[in-house]
C-alpha cells in the first residue's frame, strides 16, 4: 500500500496538468480615479476548471486593479484590511516620504482602513504595489495580493508609444506558483504552474503592430530569463522607474523579483500568427533562483525553458504604432563626485533546502534597530557585495537608485535607467548611487532582498533620512488615531499620552491649525476646509500622528 505522501507528487502534477487549453490572459480593469480602494480581502479561485484555491485579493480575487497616476499630482488610497491578520500596503518604487511608504512599520490592522495619500514623484513607469507587514509579506503575496501601478507623465505622453491598456500596452505580472492536492497554493519558494496576470496556460490577442508589454516578475523567488521563441529582437524602452534614454534592443532580458521592465514588440504584418513569449531558464547561471541548483528547492520548471504567454496575432487597430521611436527621455543620474559616502552592504550566508539562511551585513531585521541614517538631500553609493552562494535582487525603498557598475564594468544597457531592484549575483559587487530625497519623518524605509523567501527571513534592515537642519527623528511615532475617516469635519480622537500640543498641517507642511493641551482622547471641530491634513500630537518629546480627511 503506498503511503499518502507517495501520493502527493502525482496529484500534485495531475493539477497543474489539468486543461492544458489556454485560457484568455485576464487584464486587471485600469482604474484612474481621484481616491482608490483597495479591499484586502479573502477569495476563491479556480485557476483551474473544479479546483478550488484560496487566494487573498486586492478588490479583486486575485491580484488586484492597475492603478494609473499622474506625476505632479496627489495619489490618494484607502487600504481596507478585511483579512483577520495585519497587512500593509507598499508602493513599490514610488518616491514617498517615509509616513506613506507602506513598510512594516505602518500596519493596517484587521478590520482598518488606511487613507494615504502621497504626491505622485516619479517619472512615467510601471510600479507596483503590494503587502509589506513584518513577517506576513512573502505569504500574502503568494496567496495574490498585488497590483500593477503605471504613473503618467507629459514626458511620456510626448513619445509616439502604444498606451492603450488592454489593447497595444498590457500588464504582464509573472508569478509562478505551486498547487497542493486540495487545490490550495503551496507557500514555497517555486512553483511548477506559470500564472499571468493570475492565468495559467495564457494567451493574449495583440494587433499586428508594435505593441507594448508591461512585465512584472511578482514571483516570490524565481528569476525569469524572458524573450521570444523565434529568439526575435524586443525593446526595452523602460526599467523599474522610468523611461530609458533610448530603446534597447535585445533578444533576451533577465527579470528578477520585483523588478519591472517594459518592452514594445513588432508584430507588424504578423496577422493571423502566433509568437510565444518564453523564459530560457536553462540559460540562468546556477547561482541564480530557477536554475537547478542541487542544493535548492527543486521545480519541475528549475533549469528547464517554458512558455510565459502565447500571443495571438490579430488585425491591426486603426491608428497602430509601427515605428520604434528613436529617442525616449533625458536620463540624469546623480554625480558620483557628489557621493557624500560610500556604504558597504555584505550579502552572506548559504542557500541550503530547508535551511537558506541570509543576513546583511551580518545583521537580520529588527523593527525596533535603526540600521543607516541619511540626511535628506544627500547622495550616497552603496556597494553591494555579495559572498552568499546564491544570487539576491536587493531592493531599496524611497525612491530610484542608478547602477554605477557591476564588478567594475557598466550596467546592462537596460539598467541604465532609475532602478529600485538590481540582481546582485553570487560572487559579484555591484554599485549603485542613490540620492535621499524624502524624509522618513519617523517612519523608516526598508532595503532588503526582493526574494520572498529571503525577506521574511530577515534579509531587510532599515534606514531613515534626516532633516539634516533638525538632526535625529525619533525611530517611531506613537500611533493615535482619528475617527471616522473621512469626516465632514468633526471627529474623535484618540491619543496615547495626554498631548500637550495638537498641531494639524496640510500635506505641504504648511501649519493650519495648532491647539492645546487636550485630554487623551476627546471631540474636536477644527476650523478646516475639505482637504488631507497631518495631526501630530506631542508632549515633550513624544509624539504621535496620524492623517485626517476632511470631505
Ligand atoms: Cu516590493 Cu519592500 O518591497
Ligand atoms: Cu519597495
Ligand atoms: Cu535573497
Amino acid at each position: 500500500m503506498l503511503r499518502p505522501s507517495l501520493l502527493l507528487p502525482t496529484c500534485v502534477l495531475s493539477i497543474a496538468s489539468i486543461a492544458q487549453v489556454m485560457n484568455p490572459m485576464a487584464v486587471p480593469p485600469a482604474l484612474d480615479l481621484d481616491t482608490f480602494d483597495l479591499d484586502v480581502d479573502e477569495h476563491v479561485v479556480n485557476f483551474y476548471p473544479g479546483v478550488n484555491t484560496n487566494t487573498y485579493g486586492a478588490s479583486a480575487p486575485y491580484l488586484g486593479p492597475t492603478l494609473i497616476l499622474h506625476r505632479g499630482e496627489p495619489a490618494r488610497v484607502r487600504v481596507n484590511n478585511h483579512l483577520s491578520q495585519v497587512t500593509s500596503m507598499h508602493w513599490h518604487g514610488m518616491r514617498v516620504p517615509g509616513w506613506a511608504d507602506g513598510g512594516p512599520p505602518r500596519e493596517v490592522l484587521p478590520g482598518d482602513t488606511w487613507f494615504v495619500e502621497f504626491p505622485v514623484n516619479n517619472p512615467a513607469s510601471t510600479f507596483w504595489y503590494h503587502p509589506h507587514p513584518d513577517g506576513l509579506t512573502a505569504e500574502q503575496a503568494n496567496q495574490g495580493v498585488a497590483g500593477a501601478i503605471v504613473v503618467r507623465d507629459s514626458v511620456e505622453a510626448a513619445l509616439d508609444l502604444p498606451r492603450s491598456y488592454g489593447v497595444d500596452d498590457l500588464p504582464v505580472v509573472i508569478q509562478d506558483r505551486r498547487f497542493a492536492p486540495n487545490g490550495n497554493f503551496v507557500f514555497a519558494a517555486y512553483g511548477d504552474s506559470v500564472l499571468v496576470n493570475g492565468t495559467p496556460h495564457p494567451y493574449v490577442e495583440c494587433p499586428a503592430q508594435v505593441v507594448r508589454l508591461r512585465l512584472l516578475n511578482g514571483s516570490n523567488a524565481r528569476v525569469y530569463q524572458l524573450g521570444f521563441e523565434d529568439a526575435r529582437i524586443f525593446h526595452v524602452i523602460a526599467g523599474d522607474g522610468g523611461l530609458l534614454a533610448a530603446p534597447v534592443p535585445t533578444d533576451r532580458l533577465p527579470l528578477s523579483n520585483g523588478e519591472r521592465a517594459e518592452v514594445l514588440v513588432d508584430l507588424t504584418g504578423m496577422a493571423g500568427d502566433s509568437l510565444l513569449l518564453m523564459s530560457f531558464g536553462s540559460e540562468l547561471p546556477l547561482t541564480v533562483p530557477g536554475s537547478n541548483h542541487p542544493l535548492w528547492e527543486s521545480s519541475a520548471l528549475n533549469g528547464v525553458d517554458f512558455a510565459v504567454l502565447r500571443i495571438r496575432v490579430t488585425a491591426p487597430t486603426a491608428n497602430p504604432v509601427t515605428v520604434i521611436p528613436a529617442s525616449l527621455a533625458t536620463v540624469a543620474p546623480p554625480d558620483e563626485a557628489d557621493a557624500v559616502r560610500t556604504r558597504t552592504k555584505i550579502l552572506a550566508g548559504t542557500g541550503m533546502v530547508g535551511m537558506g539562511m541570509f543576513t546583511i551585513n551580518g545583521l537580520m531585521f529588527d523593527p525596533a534597530v535603526v540600521n543607516d541614517t541619511m540626511l535628506q538631500g544627500t547622495t550616497e553609493v552603496w556597494e553591494i557585495e555579495n559572498i552568499s552562494n546564491m544570487a539576491h535582487p536587493m531592493h531599496l525603498h524611497g525612491g530610484s537608485f542608478f547602477i554605477l557598475d557591476r564588478d567594475g564594468a557598466p550596467p546592462a544597457a537596460w539598467e541604465a535607467g532609475p532602478k529600485d531592484v538590481v540582481l546582485v549575483d553570487a560572487g559579484a559587487s555591484v554599485r549603485i548611487i542613490m540620492r535621499f530625497d524624502d524624509l522618513s519623518d519617523g517612519w523608516p524605509f526598508m532595503y532588503h532582498c526582493h526574494n520572498l523567501m529571503h525577506e521574511d527571513n530577515m534579509m531587510m534592515l532599515q534606514y531613515i533620512v534626516v532633516d539634516p537642519n533638525t538632526g535625529l527623528a525619533s525611530i517611531r511615532p506613537e500611533a493615535a488615531s482619528i475617527h471616522p475617516v473621512p469626516s465632514d469635519g468633526r471627529f474623535t480622537y484618540r491619543c496615547p499620552f495626554p498631548p500637550e500640543e495638537l498641531r494639524i498641517t496640510d500635506t505641504t507642511g504648511r501649519e493650519v491649525h495648532r491647539q492645546g493641551p487636550l485630554p487623551q482622547r476627546g471631540e474636536l471641530t477644527p476650523p478646516l476646509s475639505p482637504g488631507t491634513y497631518i495631526i501630530t500630537f506631542s508632549t515633550g518629546a513624544r509624539r504621535a500622528i496620524t492623517h485626517l480627511v476632511i470631505q
